[in-house]
């Protein structure tokens, strides 16, 4: 799941979320479910960058309890789930009624979690085994030892206690067919970490091997039988026909709004507030982004043609989902998030040159930015007159309101992908040439699954059409003005 509560509003495939999961979990005519997820559950990186610690350590609490609302029984933990220490993984999963399971996977200092558990529901009971990959890089207070010597220990006593005996796995899906190939008696894998999208499962001799992709957008459902037949199983996608009904939320539909006006106030607290931010002196060397009101004064073609892409425009789906003080979507809808040189502040997304010697530059949040921006790739010209900030009816020509801006963080925009200029022009630290893969930061996997082939490579063809989308044209050589006259 990656540690989201909401689906992931990107643009292919924005299924996903706890409240929809909920919704169908409801309405399964079956009511003797047994819920598991095969890990990196809790965070989307490890490890977590120092600024979105905080945020993330209380998402992944609401997560957790939301997977608990929900009545899930057994998690195999992922090395995503480690991002903040295990320590912190420690306390979180105590406070929790699910069993975090993994037979191979121990503390150098002792012991760690246990190694299977069996649940009777419905009449029949089932083991369950969890296991987790030994080439992953996991912490280094912990130790991981053969998932498939571990199997074939645990295996034989837990089958003589169970009907059907299964394994949640968090190793990949070569790793899960080398497991069923060498250890005789498990029923079904449910295996996790290679992202892999099964849209039928593989049969290995008598193990039946299921993955429901990632990011929580497919929900795998398979009857359990015993003995246990293989047959009849269905995979759900979480889409917008699971939302709540407009204006009536959910129990789960209330706990995910708390969640999000917890991250909002622990974000806005935080940080520094009205008329306390200063920038530094722009002739630090420490201070290395321009931001693109700095660029504009000089490369004018670039700009203008910049200002209308769809970059330009980045603050605006997160005004759209009210997550424009989410640190973690900010961090690539933005430039310079958490840097030294940079911003840290959700209320900060632009600073104004002060209006006084003396005093304090003043800054811009997304809702007041957010609505000049769209002025700013509407303008026919520098001269085309906008305003800048809500409260001033005055409206101004482009380049004058520029002008007024010391720096503006939001949206995506030229050092995300030529870096920061620092002293350029007078030094180099920009670059012409944009490396091939200075858009995967953003453009992941799990962002812009469209950008890469059904194996999880990139794909090269599609990028390069990408890339002609958002090439900077270049300068107008005066050679040519000469001959307009
Ligand atoms: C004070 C004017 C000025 C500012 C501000 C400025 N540049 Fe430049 N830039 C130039 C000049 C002059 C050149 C050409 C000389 C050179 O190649 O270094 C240039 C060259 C470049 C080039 C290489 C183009 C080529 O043909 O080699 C890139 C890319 C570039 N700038 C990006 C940026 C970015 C991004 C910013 C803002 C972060 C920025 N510049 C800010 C003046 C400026
Ligand atoms: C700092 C993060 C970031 C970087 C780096 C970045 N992008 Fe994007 N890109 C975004 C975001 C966010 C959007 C969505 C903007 C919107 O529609 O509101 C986007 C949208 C796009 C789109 C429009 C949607 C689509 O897929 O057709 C294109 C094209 C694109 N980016 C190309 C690139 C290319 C090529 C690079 C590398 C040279 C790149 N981007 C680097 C964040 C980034
Ligand atoms: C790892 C970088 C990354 C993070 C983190 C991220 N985004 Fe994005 N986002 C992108 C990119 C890249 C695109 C463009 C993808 C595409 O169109 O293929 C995008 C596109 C979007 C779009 C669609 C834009 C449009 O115009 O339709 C929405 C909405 C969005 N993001 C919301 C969010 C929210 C909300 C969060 C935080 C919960 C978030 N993003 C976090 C990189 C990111
Ligand atoms: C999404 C990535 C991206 C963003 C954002 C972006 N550029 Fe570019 N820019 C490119 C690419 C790609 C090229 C072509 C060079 C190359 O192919 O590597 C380029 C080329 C340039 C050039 C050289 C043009 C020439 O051929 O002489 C300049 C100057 C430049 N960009 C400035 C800017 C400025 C200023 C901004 C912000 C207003 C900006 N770029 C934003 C990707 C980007």
């Amino acid at each position: 799941m990656l540690g989201e509560l909401e689906p992931c509003g990107c643009r292919s495939n924005p299924y996903g979320g706890m409240i929809r999961k909920s919704h169908l979990l409801k309405r399964q005519e079956d009511k003797d479910l047994i819920l598991v997820d095969g890990g990196d559950l809790l965070y989307p990186t490890t490890p977590m960058p120092q600024i979105l610690k905080k945020q993330a350590e209380l998402q992944a609490g609401y997560l957790l309890k939301a997977m608990e609302m929900t009545g899930h029984d057994v998690v195999v933990p992922g090395e995503r789930d480690f991002a903040l220490g295990t320590a912190s993984f420690e306390k979180l999963i105590k406070a929790s009624k699910i069993k975090f399971l993994a037979a191979n996977l121990k503390k150098k200092s002792g012991t760690f979690l246990p190694a299977s558990t069996v649940i009777k529901r419905g009449g029949i009971r089932v083991g369950i085994l969890g296991l987790v990959g030994e080439s992953i890089p996991w912490p280094s207070d912990l130790k991981v030892t053969s998932a498939i010597a571990a199997a074939k220990k645990e295996v034989p006593e837990l089958k003589s206690k169970s009907d059907v005996l299964i394994v949640v796995t968090h190793q990949g899906l070569d790793e899960d067919v080398k497991l069923a190939k060498a250890v005789p008696g498990i029923d079904i894998i449910v295996g996790a970490h290679s992202q892999s999208f099964l849209q039928m499962p593989a049969q290995i001799g008598k193990t039946t091997i299921y993955q429901s992709s990632y990011r929580n957008q497919y929900v795998g459902i398979v009857p359990l039988h015993s003995p246990f037949s293989g047959k009849g199983h269905e995979l759900v996608g979480l889409d917008a026909s699971l939302d709540d009904p407009e204006g009536k939320p959910s129990k789960m539909g209330e706990f995910v709004a708390e969640f999000k006006k917890k991250i909002t106030e622990l974000n806005d607290k935080e940080e520094v507030r009205l008329n306390q931010v200063e920038v530094k002196n722009p002739e630090a060397p420490e201070n290395k982004f321009h931001t693109f009101v700095g660029c504009a004064e000089c490369h004018r073609t670039q700009f203008d043609f910049w200002r209308k892409t769809s970059h330009a425009k980045a603050l605006h789906p997160l005004l759209k989902d009210k997550q424009f003080q989410n640190k973690e979507c900010l961090g690539c809808h933005s430039v310079g998030l958490g840097d030294p040189a940079g911003f840290s502040s959700v209320n900060a997304l632009a600073v104004l040159h002060p209006t006084e010697e003396g005093k304090k530059g003043v800054p811009l949040g997304a809702e007041e930015l957010a609505p000049f921006l769209k002025e700013m790739a509407e303008a026919s010209s520098m001269d085309s007159k906008v305003t800048l900030k809500r409260d001033e009816s005055e409206s101004q020509p482009l380049s004058m309101q520029l002008a007024r801006i010391e720096k503006s963080w939001a949206p995506v925009q030229c050092e995300n992908c030529h870096n920061p200029a620092k002293s350029h022009p007078f030094s180099g630290s920009y670059t012409k040439v944009v490396e091939k893969n200075a858009c995967f930061k953003c453009h992941s996997k799990e962002r812009a699954p469209e950008w890469y082939t059904t194996a999880g490579q990139p794909d090269w063809d599609k990028i390069a059409q990408k890339r002609k989308l958002i090439t900077c044209p270049a300068t107008p050589s005066p050679s040519s003005d000469d001959k307009s006259g």
